[in-house]
Protein backbone atom coordinates (compact mmCIF):
# COMPACT_ATOMS: atom_id res chain seq x y z
CA UNK A 1 0.00 0.00 0.00
CA UNK A 2 1.41 3.27 -1.01
CA UNK A 3 2.09 5.78 2.02
CA UNK A 4 1.15 9.67 1.14
CA UNK A 5 2.42 13.20 2.36
CA UNK A 6 1.81 16.87 2.01
CA UNK A 7 4.39 18.59 0.78
CA UNK A 8 4.82 22.38 0.84
CA UNK A 9 7.27 23.98 -1.19
CA UNK A 10 7.81 27.14 -2.64
CA UNK A 11 8.87 26.69 -6.49
CA UNK A 12 10.31 30.01 -8.05
CA UNK A 13 8.63 31.69 -5.40
CA UNK A 14 5.47 30.48 -5.31
CA UNK A 15 4.03 27.71 -2.82
CA UNK A 16 2.68 24.80 -4.08
CA UNK A 17 0.96 22.37 -1.97
CA UNK A 18 -0.07 18.76 -3.00
CA UNK A 19 -0.44 15.04 -1.27
CA UNK A 20 1.84 12.57 -2.65
CA UNK A 21 3.16 9.72 -2.58
CA UNK A 22 6.06 9.15 -0.18
CA UNK A 23 8.45 7.77 -2.66
CA UNK A 24 7.92 10.45 -5.48
CA UNK A 25 10.96 12.28 -7.01
CA UNK A 26 11.54 15.52 -6.93
CA UNK A 27 11.78 15.63 -10.33
CA UNK A 28 8.72 13.86 -10.91
CA UNK A 29 6.81 16.37 -8.29
CA UNK A 30 7.95 19.39 -10.73
CA UNK A 31 7.49 17.77 -13.99
CA UNK A 32 3.97 16.13 -13.72
CA UNK A 33 2.47 17.75 -10.23
CA UNK A 34 3.88 21.25 -11.07
CA UNK A 35 3.91 20.90 -14.71
CA UNK A 36 7.71 22.39 -14.92
CA UNK A 37 8.78 20.18 -18.01
CA UNK A 38 12.21 22.51 -18.04
CA UNK A 39 13.61 20.57 -15.37
CA UNK A 40 14.67 17.05 -17.86
CA UNK A 41 15.15 13.21 -16.60
CA UNK A 42 18.01 11.79 -17.96
CA UNK A 43 19.26 8.60 -16.34
CA UNK A 44 17.06 9.15 -13.42
CA UNK A 45 20.42 7.68 -10.87
CA UNK A 46 22.01 10.31 -10.51
CA UNK A 47 24.62 10.16 -13.58
CA UNK A 48 23.66 12.96 -16.34
CA UNK A 49 22.99 16.44 -14.43
CA UNK A 50 20.02 17.04 -16.69
CA UNK A 51 17.62 16.88 -13.58
CA UNK A 52 19.44 19.78 -11.77
CA UNK A 53 17.57 22.21 -9.93
CA UNK A 54 18.63 24.62 -7.06
CA UNK A 55 17.31 24.01 -3.81
CA UNK A 56 17.91 26.56 -1.22
CA UNK A 57 20.58 27.79 -3.71
CA UNK A 58 22.64 25.25 -4.00
CA UNK A 59 22.66 22.44 -7.57
CA UNK A 60 20.97 19.17 -6.33
CA UNK A 61 19.91 16.54 -8.72
CA UNK A 62 16.25 16.53 -8.43
CA UNK A 63 15.91 12.83 -9.31
CA UNK A 64 18.10 11.70 -6.45
CA UNK A 65 15.40 13.45 -3.87
CA UNK A 66 12.07 12.46 -2.82
CA UNK A 67 9.78 15.85 -3.09
CA UNK A 68 8.84 15.41 0.50
CA UNK A 69 11.95 15.98 1.01
CA UNK A 70 11.94 19.62 -0.35
CA UNK A 71 8.95 20.18 2.17
CA UNK A 72 9.84 24.08 3.79
CA UNK A 73 12.14 24.73 1.29
CA UNK A 74 13.09 26.79 -2.03
CA UNK A 75 13.29 25.05 -5.30
CA UNK A 76 14.29 27.06 -8.02
CA UNK A 77 14.14 25.42 -11.61
CA UNK A 78 15.16 26.83 -15.15
CA UNK A 79 11.52 28.28 -15.27
CA UNK A 80 12.71 30.16 -13.19
CA UNK A 81 15.82 31.89 -14.68
CA UNK A 82 14.08 33.44 -16.80
CA UNK A 83 12.12 34.01 -20.28
CA UNK A 84 11.88 34.42 -23.67
CA UNK A 85 11.42 37.47 -23.83
CA UNK A 86 13.53 38.28 -20.67
CA UNK A 87 16.30 35.71 -20.67
CA UNK A 88 19.24 35.33 -17.81
CA UNK A 89 22.61 36.67 -18.89
CA UNK A 90 23.32 32.94 -18.52
CA UNK A 91 20.73 32.14 -20.55
CA UNK A 92 21.78 34.92 -23.34
CA UNK A 93 25.43 33.63 -23.42
CA UNK A 94 24.23 29.82 -24.02
CA UNK A 95 22.09 31.52 -26.97
CA UNK A 96 25.01 33.29 -27.99
CA UNK A 97 27.74 31.16 -28.18
CA UNK A 98 25.97 28.18 -29.50
CA UNK A 99 26.37 26.45 -26.00
CA UNK A 100 23.44 23.55 -27.04
CA UNK A 101 22.67 21.52 -29.52
CA UNK A 102 19.05 19.48 -29.23
CA UNK A 103 18.84 21.48 -25.76
CA UNK A 104 17.87 18.28 -23.76
CA UNK A 105 20.84 18.79 -21.55
CA UNK A 106 20.49 22.63 -21.39
CA UNK A 107 18.99 23.00 -18.11
CA UNK A 108 21.23 20.81 -16.01
CA UNK A 109 23.92 23.06 -17.12
CA UNK A 110 22.24 26.18 -16.22
CA UNK A 111 21.50 25.66 -13.02
CA UNK A 112 24.48 24.12 -12.10
CA UNK A 113 26.46 26.92 -13.92
CA UNK A 114 24.42 29.71 -11.84
CA UNK A 115 25.09 28.96 -8.67
CA UNK A 116 29.55 28.26 -9.58
CA UNK A 117 29.74 31.38 -11.77
CA UNK A 118 27.40 33.46 -8.48
CA UNK A 119 30.18 31.73 -6.05
CA UNK A 120 33.20 32.14 -8.59
CA UNK A 121 32.60 35.45 -10.56
CA UNK A 122 36.03 34.98 -12.33
CA UNK A 123 36.88 31.10 -13.06
CA UNK A 124 39.35 29.45 -14.79
CA UNK A 125 38.63 27.39 -17.83
CA UNK A 126 39.41 24.10 -15.54
CA UNK A 127 37.53 25.76 -13.17
CA UNK A 128 34.75 25.80 -15.14
CA UNK A 129 35.06 22.15 -16.98
CA UNK A 130 36.04 20.83 -12.77
CA UNK A 131 32.35 22.57 -12.09
CA UNK A 132 30.10 20.86 -15.38
CA UNK A 133 32.32 17.41 -14.99
CA UNK A 134 29.03 16.43 -13.62
CA UNK A 135 26.49 16.93 -16.26
CA UNK A 136 26.63 15.14 -19.81
CA UNK A 137 25.73 16.11 -22.88
CA UNK A 138 25.77 14.12 -25.99
CA UNK A 139 25.74 16.73 -29.07
CA UNK A 140 28.43 19.73 -28.21
CA UNK A 141 31.59 17.77 -27.00
CA UNK A 142 31.42 20.70 -24.23
CA UNK A 143 33.62 23.26 -25.79
CA UNK A 144 30.69 25.48 -26.66
CA UNK A 145 28.88 25.15 -23.68
CA UNK A 146 32.77 26.03 -22.10
CA UNK A 147 32.79 28.85 -24.09
CA UNK A 148 29.44 29.47 -22.67
CA UNK A 149 30.00 29.64 -19.33
CA UNK A 150 32.91 31.81 -20.31
CA UNK A 151 30.55 34.77 -22.10
CA UNK A 152 28.22 34.50 -19.11
CA UNK A 153 31.14 35.24 -16.59
CA UNK A 154 31.38 38.90 -18.81
CA UNK A 155 27.61 39.14 -19.37
CA UNK A 156 27.00 38.40 -15.29
CA UNK A 157 30.30 41.04 -14.56
CA UNK A 158 28.55 43.74 -16.56
CA UNK A 159 25.13 42.94 -15.15
CA UNK A 160 26.79 43.56 -11.18
S1 LIG B 1 18.16 12.36 -14.38
FE1 LIG B 1 19.02 13.03 -12.52
S2 LIG B 1 21.13 12.82 -12.78
FE2 LIG B 1 20.29 11.97 -14.59
S1 LIG C 1 22.89 19.64 -26.46
FE1 LIG C 1 22.09 17.66 -26.80
S2 LIG C 1 22.61 16.55 -25.02
FE2 LIG C 1 23.59 18.47 -24.78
Amino acid sequence: MSEFATVTVTVNGTEHQRLVEARMLLSDFLRHELGLTGTHVGCEHGVCGTCTVLLDGESVRSCLMFAVQADGHQVTTVEGLGTIEEMHPLQQAFQEAHGLQCGYCTPGFLMTLLPFLEQNPDPTEEEIREAISGNLCRCTGYQKIVEAAKLAVDKMAAEG
